[in-house]
C-alpha cells in the first residue's frame, strides 16, 4: 500500500483467522486469487488473530498459530514488496474503531447473521458477546482501509453484505467517511466443499481430517484423501446438479489446471473415478509442493519475519489512523 499507488489503484483488503494450518478451501476460495490481484491492485492483507479470540482458543498456541499463518501468507506467494501484510492485533485502530462500529450497530441485525447462528449452535457453552459483534469488527477491519474490493469466499459474502449496510448508515448519520466496499467472490471455487461429506463446506476445524486438505498434507496423504473422496454410486464425470461429490472434484480439477468442465468432460470421458481422482489429487500436490518448501524455508527465518511483523503494523497503522481520525472527529470526540 505505497502511497503513490494509491490515487492509481483500486484497494483490496482480506484476512484470514488463524486457527489452524489453511485448507485448500482457504487457498482456492481466498489465498490463491489474493496472489494473483497483487499484480493489478493496492494489496493489504491480515491475520485476523482478534476474530480468533472469538472462539476459546490455547494461548500458546494462538500465539504459534499466528506465526505460522504469517508464514503460509508468504509460502503461497503473498510477497511483502507488493502488498501490505500485517497481524491484526499490532492495529489498535481495529479495537478501537470496532467500538466506535458497535455503538451504531442494532442488535436484531446482528442477530439474523448466519455464521453467528451456526457458531453459537457449535459452542454453546461459550456464546460471547464478540461472536456476536464479530461482523462489527470484519466491517471495521475493512472500512480502516477504505476498501474497493474485499476478496472472499461465499461463506463471507453475509459479512460483506453487512459492512456496506454499517458504513451505508454511519455515512448517511454523520457524513461521508467510509468508501462503499463490494465483495470479490470467485466464480469457481467460492465454496469447496469437504472431501469426506460434499454437502458440508471444507473447513479447517473439521473433526473428520480426510474431508479437508491441509496445504501443508504430504503428497501421499494428498493422494489418499482424494482416493477416499465421496462421490456417487454412478461412474460417469459430469457435473451435473445432485452430483456434489463429483462437482466438488471437478472445480477443484479446473482450478488447478483451468480447464472448463467441458474440457475435463472429455478428458475423462470412459474412465471411471478412479482416474479422475488420481489426476485431481495429482494436480493439486503439484500446485501445493512449492508452497510447503518455501514454508519449511521460512521456518528457520524467524528474525526474517518478526521485522515483516513490525514493518507491516508500522505501514498499517499509518493507514488505518487515518480514517479512524476522521471517524472519531465526526462522532464528537476530542483528538488527544
Ligand atoms: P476464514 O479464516 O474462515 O477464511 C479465510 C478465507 O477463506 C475462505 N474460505 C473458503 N473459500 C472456499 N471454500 C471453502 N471451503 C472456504 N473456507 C474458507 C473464506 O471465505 C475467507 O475468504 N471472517 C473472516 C476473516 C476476516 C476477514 C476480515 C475477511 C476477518 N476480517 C475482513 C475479509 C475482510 C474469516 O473467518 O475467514
Amino acid at each position: 500500500m505505497e502511497e503513490a499507488k494509491q490515487e492509481r489503484k483500486k484497494r483490496i483488503l482480506s484476512g484470514i483467522q488463524p486457527t489452524g494450518v489453511f485448507t485448500l478451501g482457504n487457498y482456492i476460495g481466498a489465498i490463491r486469487n489474493w496472489k494473483q490481484m497483487q499484480e493489478d491492485y493496492d494489496c493489504a492483507y491480515f491475520i485476523a488473530d482478534l476474530h480468533a479470540l472469538t472462539v476459546r482458543q490455547d494461548p500458546a498456541e494462538l500465539r504459534k498459530r499466528t506465526r505460522e499463518a504469517f508464514a503460509l501468507l508468504l509460502a503461497c506467494g503473498i510477497d511483502p514488496e507488493k502488498s501490505l501484510v500485517f497481524i491484526q492485533s499490532h492495529v489498535r485502530a481495529h479495537a478501537e474503531l470496532n467500538w466506535i462500529l458497535c455503538c451504531n450497530a442494532l442488535f436484531g441485525d446482528l442477530g439474523r447473521m448466519t455464521q453467528f447462528k451456526d457458531k453459537s449452535a457449535k459452542h454453546a457453552d461459550n456464546i460471547n458477546a464478540g461472536l456476536f459483534t464479530y461482523p462489527v469488527l470484519m466491517a471495521g477491519d475493512i472500512l480502516l482501509y477504505q476498501a474497493d474490493y474485499v476478496p472472499v469466499g461465499a461463506d463471507q459474502k453475509q459479512h460483506l453484505e453487512y459492512t456496506r449496510d454499517i458504513a451505508e448508515r454511519f455515512n448517511r448519520i454523520y457524513g461521508e467517511v467510509f468508501k462503499i466496499p463490494d465483495a470479490y467472490i470467485p466464480k469457481a471455487g467460492a465454496r469447496v466443499m469437504s472431501l469426506a461429506d460434499p454437502t458440508k463446506k471444507m473447513s479447517k476445524s473439521d473433526e473428520n481430517p480426510n474431508g479437508f486438505i491441509s496445504i501443508l498434507d504430504e503428497p501421499n496423504v494428498i493422494m489418499n484423501k482424494f482416493k477416499r473422496a465421496v462421490t456417487d454410486s454412478e461412474t460417469e464425470v459430469v457435473y451435473r446438479e445432485g452430483k456434489d461429490g463429483v462437482n466438488n472434484l471437478m472445480t477443484i480439477y479446473s482450478v488447478m489446471t483451468g480447464q472448463s468442465f467441458d474440457e475435463i468432460e472429455q478428458e475423462f470421458r470412459g474412465h471411471g473415478y478412479g482416474d479422475f481422482k488420481k489426476a485431481v489429487g495429482g494436480a493439486v500436490a503439484d500446485e501445493l509442493q512449492p508452497i510447503r518448501d518455501e514454508f519449511k524455508r521460512l521456518a528457520g527465518e524467524k528474525a526474517y519475519l518478526d521485522g515483516l511483523f513490525a514493518r507491516g503494523a508500522e505501514t498499517a497503522e499509518r493507514i488505518s489512523q487515518r480514517t479512524l481520525t476522521k471517524v472519531k472527529k465526526k462522532v464528537g470526540l476530542i483528538l488527544p
